[in-house]
């Protein structure tokens, strides 16, 4: 996306008046998933710019410098690509729910929830990532002297001009690391491991992914502004008993019993044959995990739900 970098209120705001709605306000720093903020209204983007470069300076060090940036429309995705310097191999696609409350509405999270794989990212599409994205990022940072060896995150937005860099992560991602190492058909260890050495070409592609896998997170009232800790968990046992996994987030004991710690507590996660039986053992789980003050985005997966039926599939 274009984009321009602030250091001053004045000039933000007058850079906001030449370029109206919908916009990006971000903190340039770290911001624990939460410096991005999608302005719908003029009004918005000015309040972003003014938490971050005025007096209270919400995100601190991190929002002394703000990127404003130009709003991409479409469906976003996630494209996990491991990479040992010269080589490549791509995981499973996922899509991921950044916004705390269904249909994406309200403030950015961490992740509210996530299905693997994502039914928009199409072979025609990756093809397109791949030569348009994935290979002219590793190539370019080769040059630099910098080859790169890891897992590289692409976030993509795939606009009517096709797909766009959102953001690179250097790892796999939470929730969706939880939902597309699960689709790797081998030893993950020996991939990464491979990476390492420099050796993925010996490993070859891995197989298309059999089945889905979705995963609901399980927030603490408030998140991800302030939320209370403490909260006695129960309900565990009886959520896995159909298949699901309860993978803890932000939790501790505390004499002997299991307590929220966290803004997200749990990720629960539902393997299935496809994308709708993944989700319902995943909401029947989650459903069962009691605490007080617990919520969830009840739409996780609905866009590729939509997508798989607009499809014939
Ligand atoms: N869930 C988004 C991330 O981990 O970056």
């Amino acid at each position: 996306a274009a984009f321009e970098t602030f250091t001053d209120l004045a000039s933000a705001k007058k850079f906001l008046a030449e370029h109206p709605a919908p916009i990006v306000v971000k903190a340039s720093g770290l911001a624990a998933g939460k410096g991005a903020i999608v302005c719908m209204t003029d009004k918005e983007a000015n309040e972003a710019v003014e938490e971050m470069l005025g007096d209270k300076a919400v995100f601190g060090e991190s929002g002394k410098t703000v990127v404003i940036e130009e709003f991409m429309d479409g469906e976003e995705a996630s494209i996990f690509v491991v990479c040992d310097g010269k080589d490549y191999v791509i995981l499973s696609s996922a899509q991921d729910h950044k916004r705390v409350f269904d249909d994406d509405k309200g403030p950015n999270t961490g992740g509210m929830g996530a299905y693997s794989p994502a039914p928009v990212v199409t072979d025609a599409l990756l093809d397109e990532v791949k030569k348009t994205i994935i290979e002219p990022t590793l190539k370019g940072m080769a040059a630099e002297g910098k080859p790169y060896t890891g897992v590289l995150y692409v976030g993509i937005m795939v606009t009517a001009k096709g797909p766009k860099v959102v953001e690179y992560n250097c790892r796999l991602g939470d929730p969706e690391c939880q939902i597309v190492l699960p689709l790797y058909d081998g030893d993950v260890l020996a991939l990464f491991d491979a990476a390492e050495k420099g050796e993925l070409a010996k490993l070859g592609a891995p197989k298309a992914p059999k089945g889905s896998s979705a995963i609901v997170v399980l927030a603490s009232k408030g998140y991800p502004g302030s939320y209370e800790k403490g909260k006695v968990v129960t309900g565990i046992e009886e959520a896995e008993k159909n298949g699901a996994q309860v993978l803890h987030a932000g939790t501790k004991m505390v004499d002997g019993k299991l307590v929220t710690n966290g803004g997200r507590v749990f990720g629960v996660v539902g393997h299935g044959e496809t994308l709708q039986a993944a989700l319902d053992i995943a909401y029947e789980a989650a459903e069962k995990v009691q605490f007080e003050g617990k919520f969830y985005r009840k739409d996780i997966g609905k866009k590729g739900l939509a997508r798989l039926a607009k499809m014939g599939k």
